[in-house]
């Protein structure tokens, strides 16, 4: 495809405003022609974000009958994922879909199959993979520089409130809670950076006045490789802001011959336990203590729509999240989900069940 990918997104809530931020980075790949958003206070920003021509239509199936739309970007609640995914490729559409990538693996393959009959691509916006900051700690582990990895431990802080009749205030509306819609975010980077998960087990804290599902949880995990994992969401922390504030997202892992470790926002630091020649290039000089290395300033959404948009152009590009692979993580976390539920150690895979059936 030469012309520019003619795209229609599904959603107009919160999200919409970093994948507005992609696809204006990108003007000459793409235009957005039509967004599916039926309520109606939210025309004004989308307007305001891809101009009065855009059009803004209330449901999503007659966006998907238009000729004019090439290809889609699905924004909405996670119990509508596998929905929508589906009737795009009915409609003949390429998709991609915010992560979660659905609510279990049930879903997740019902998509994948669905896209695979109709021979369009799938593919699932884990931004974390395509930002530079996530990428640089990929290329230090890449390196080997580390040594033999053991340790891995990635953590998310929020302070989430979901308003009277939120979507994701159920259960259902957002596939259990925080651990499925946000901690999907650490474990699909656990996934990138450390391989597949062998087997997890899993604690979650609950208050139902402020959501049905999980606000907080703890996630272990046993990797294929034989090192350790210990990833946790907790959804009521303003840990992240203001002053002396420690962190949002944090990823650190630990080898036999260095350690190196992420934060949003302050960068990924890397310290050896001995001098070696290294691929990278470090921010300063390395003086022997944690010493930053960058490799770029994009961020996860705009290298996500950008890698998306020549894969539909048919240029090179570098997609690591198609649904087969973002597949994987869902069943992590939907293991983690099984684990709690049975009080064990879960080992993957897991069998997949409809939403809804009990255990
Ligand atoms: N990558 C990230 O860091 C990140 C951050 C926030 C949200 N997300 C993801 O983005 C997705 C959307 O989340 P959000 O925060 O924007 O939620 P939101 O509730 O703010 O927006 C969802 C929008 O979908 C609309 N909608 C509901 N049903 C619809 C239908 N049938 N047709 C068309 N529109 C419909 C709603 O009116 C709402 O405006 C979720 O998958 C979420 O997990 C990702």
């Amino acid at each position: 495809m030469t012309r520019r990918v003619r795209v229609g997104i599904l959603g107009g809530g919160g999200i919409l405003g970093a994948h507005a931020a992609g696809f204006r980075a990108h003007t000459d790949k793409a235009e957005v022609v039509a967004v599916a958003e039926p309520r109606p206070e939210q025309v004004e920003w989308i307007q305001q974000l891809f101009g009065d021509e855009v059009r803004v239509e209330a449901d999503y199936h007659d966006l998907l009958a238009e000729d004019d739309i090439d290809a889609v970007d699905i924004l909405l609640p996670h119990n509508l994922h596998a929905l929508a995914t589906i009737a795009a490729a009915g409609a003949g559409k390429p998709v991609l879909v915010e992560k979660p990538m659905a609510r279990n693996i049930h879903e997740c393959d019902q998509m994948i199959e669905a896209c695979d009959r109709a021979g369009v691509s799938l593919t699932v916006c884990h931004d974390r993979r395509y930002d530079s900051e996530w990428m640089a700690l990929k290329q230090v582990v890449d390196s080997g520089a580390l040594g033999d990895i053991f340790w891995w431990k990635l953590d998310h802080n929020q302070n989430v409130v979901f308003g009277p009749g939120s979507w994701a205030r159920t259960r259902d509306g957002i596939g259990g809670g925080a651990i499925m819609s946000c901690l999907t975010h650490q474990i699909d980077a656990l996934r990138w950076y450390g391989g597949e998960v062998e087997s997890v087990t899993c604690m979650t804290k609950t208050i139902p006045a402020r959501m049905e599902g999980e606000f907080a949880g703890v996630v272990t995990a046993k990797m294929k490789s034989g090192a350790l994992a210990h990833l946790s969401i907790n959804w009521w922390t303003k840990s992240h802001q203001g002053k002396n504030a420690l962190w949002y997202e944090m990823a650190q892992v630990c080898g036999t011959r260095g350690e190196a470790y992420f934060t949003l926002g302050k960068g990924t630091f890397v310290r050896l336990h001995e001098q070696q020649e290294v691929p990278w290039t470090y921010e300063q000089k390395d003086d022997g203590g944690f010493t930053r290395v960058k490799i770029g300033d994009w961020r996860g959404h705009v290298g996500c729509i950008g890698e998306w948009l020549k894969s539909l152009r048919g240029e090179e590009c570098n997609i690591t999240t198609d649904g087969r692979a973002a597949r994987g993580t869902v069943e992590v976390a939907e293991a983690a989900y099984l684990a709690e539920e049975m009080g064990q150690v879960v080992k993957l895979p897991i069998e997949p069940r409809e939403w809804g059936c009990q255990i």
